[in-house]
């Protein structure tokens, strides 16, 4: 008898966690999703995806819930979409959801990984810049993120569990496709700086996120996949000389 793979898919109610959610339970997979709130509105539950409620800055929650989820079985993909979408003081909110919870969660479950288990977290290709609107909490967090992959890439490799990342660029969502797609001069703004000539969406991210947990890529780990069509290759100095000389 085959075994369904289960998923675990930490912020799979919103954004890109939720186009997983949805490609994968298409696929017939055990899906498990984390989230704060339970899924509502316009973005309700999918059918046949299991949701547990739990806020897991709060390490004490995230035993319990792991817990939880683990009587569904073994997890044989655990991927990490959450951020800090809190209140308060955003340094101690980003390393709390996106590195203590991260850490922790692996932790809890441990042994009790499938077989040909994979892990990806979901990161940021500002990492490698600085942006505006996004706090410094942020960018060490997400920073942090990318060690911590290759950290667990290493120290779980004996027990199977292959460990990646993905870094985005700003993508669309089924939450802000309206917005996106309404704005011309946004998108004529992305078809100028971005050299695949348009902003990428949610279930591109999904797609390679699919690769990351599945046999395709078995002899990867410990690496990082920017997916931003080609947007962090361009030399800001030819963005300055386009724009400001105005420049073709
Ligand atoms: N959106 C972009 O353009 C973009 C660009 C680059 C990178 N990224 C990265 O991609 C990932 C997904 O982004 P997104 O915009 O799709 O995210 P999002 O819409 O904000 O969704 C985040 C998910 O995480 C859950 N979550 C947040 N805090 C949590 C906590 N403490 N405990 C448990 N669950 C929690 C949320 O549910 P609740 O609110 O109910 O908890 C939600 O399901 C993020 O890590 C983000 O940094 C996004």
């Amino acid at each position: 008898m085959t075994v369904k793979r289960h998923a675990l898919i930490v912020g799979g109610t919103k954004g890109a966690g939720r186009a997983l959610a949805g490609k994968w339970i298409k696929e017939g997979r055990e899906i498990s999703v984390v989230s704060r709130t339970a899924p509502s509105g316009k973005l309700g539950p999918l059918a046949g995806v299991h949701y547990f409620q739990a806020d897991l800055s709060d390490s004490k929650a995230v035993k319990k819930v792991v817990g939880n989820v683990l009587k569904r079985g073994p997890i044989h993909d655990l991927v990490f979409f959450q951020r800090f979408r809190g209140e308060g003081d955003s340094w101690a909110g980003e390393l709390d959801a996106t590195l203590t919870a991260t850490k922790n969660v692996i932790d809890a479950v441990g042994t009790r990984f499938g077989e040909a288990a994979a892990i990806v977290a979901v990161g940021t290709v500002i990492t490698r810049f600085v942006a505006e609107g996004s706090s410094l909490g942020y960018h060490v967090a997400k920073a942090g993120l990318e060690a911590l992959v290759r950290y667990y890439a290493v120290s779980l490799a004996k027990n199977g569990v292959r460990v990646n990342g993905v870094s985005p660029s700003t993508f669309e969502k089924e939450e802000s496709r309206e917005f996106f797609r309404g704005d011309v001069n946004l998108a004529e703004m992305y078809r100028k700086v971005i050299p695949l000539g348009r902003i990428g969406t949610a279930d591109e991210l999904a797609d390679v996120i699919s690769f990351l947990c599945g046999p395709q890529s078995s002899y990867i780990t410990g690496q990082n996949i920017v997916v931003d069509g080609g947007f962090s290759l361009v030399w800001q100095e030819s963005f300055a000389r386009r724009f400001l000389l105005k420049k073709k």
